[in-house]
């Protein structure tokens, strides 16, 4: 269900910001005090607003424990990060991190019947095998973090064709957009802090930025065409952006991985 992909993709975004601030890639200062609210995130919005609808449920309260427990890890992280010490809360975040996944899953496991189907059958259409999720191991770059991010963002972009004849105003793919818009502005924040990390020729990091600009505007557009009522498919719009996305990663992407091999 989307609801819970959405809550799962506003977790990950959460804990990557966190990693992101530890590893020094994100210069930006948090508060271990603001982190360790857990209703201030947006997974934590969800869980006491639309989420809440579930509360009946035990999974809905092992929700909430997880997410506490995890808001202190990463509170404790950062506060280790700040005094200079690095390391030894790593593995309790991740864990604590991944205990919030497991929780949603359990959630989201209690509202389908059978288990999700492999296959992408759905009830406005069946995906063709050439629409499956377009990820490939020899896409790496070589960067974790942006390695791990154009597997999401590509997986998510799958979903834009989970119901290939539904009209680009139904609240499944909008939401599947407006998730893959948001994926895909905090991912160009990270290459491009990465490619300014890396010394890269100004041009050319221009140019790269430039490029994701043109992927931001069209998923902009495909929103205005949604909001203007054009009548266009799920099928139609997602074939576009998977090309632009994928044609987008071998030529500007994949010759980033050169740059880590060599270092300046
Ligand atoms: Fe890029
Ligand atoms: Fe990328």
């Amino acid at each position: 269900m989307i609801d819970f992909d959405i809550a799962r993709a506003w977790h990950k975004i959460f804990a990557l910001h966190i990693e992101f601030v530890i590893d020094g890639i994100e210069k930006t200062s948090l508060d271990p005090r603001v982190v360790r609210d857990d209703a201030a995130c947006n997974l934590g919005k969800w869980i006491f607003g639309s989420g809440a609808r579930y509360a009946r449920r035990p999974e809905y309260a092992d929700l909430v424990e997880s997410h506490i427990r995890f808001h202190y890890a990463a509170s404790a992280i950062l506060e280790e990060h700040l005094a200079g010490r690095a390391g030894n809360q790593s593995s309790s975040f991740r864990a604590a991190s991944d205990a919030v996944l497991a929780s949603i899953d359990a959630l989201a496991s209690t509202m389908i019947k059978a288990p999700r189907p492999a296959g992408r059958e759905t009830a406005a259409g069946r995906k063709n095998d050439e629409d499956q999720p377009a990820w490939q191991e020899s896409m790496r770059i070589g960067m974790k973090l942006i390695d791990e991010q154009h597997e999401e963002l590509l997986s998510w972009i799958g979903k834009l064709n989970d119901a290939p004849t539904a009209a680009i105003t139904s609240k499944s793919f909008v939401d599947s957009i407006s998730a893959v818009k948001k994926l895909e502005t905090l991912h160009f924040e990270t290459e491009e802090i990465f490619m300014q990390r890396l010394g890269l020729p100004h041009e050319q990091v221009q140019e790269h930025v430039n490029a994701h600009g043109e992927l931001l505007k069209e998923l902009v557009q495909v929103e205005l065409d949604a909001g203007n009522g054009i009548r266009k498919t799920a099928a139609e719009v997602h074939r576009g952006i998977k090309d632009h996305v994928l044609s987008h990663i071998a030529r500007h992407d994949m010759p980033l991985s050169r740059h880590i091999a060599n270092p300046h």
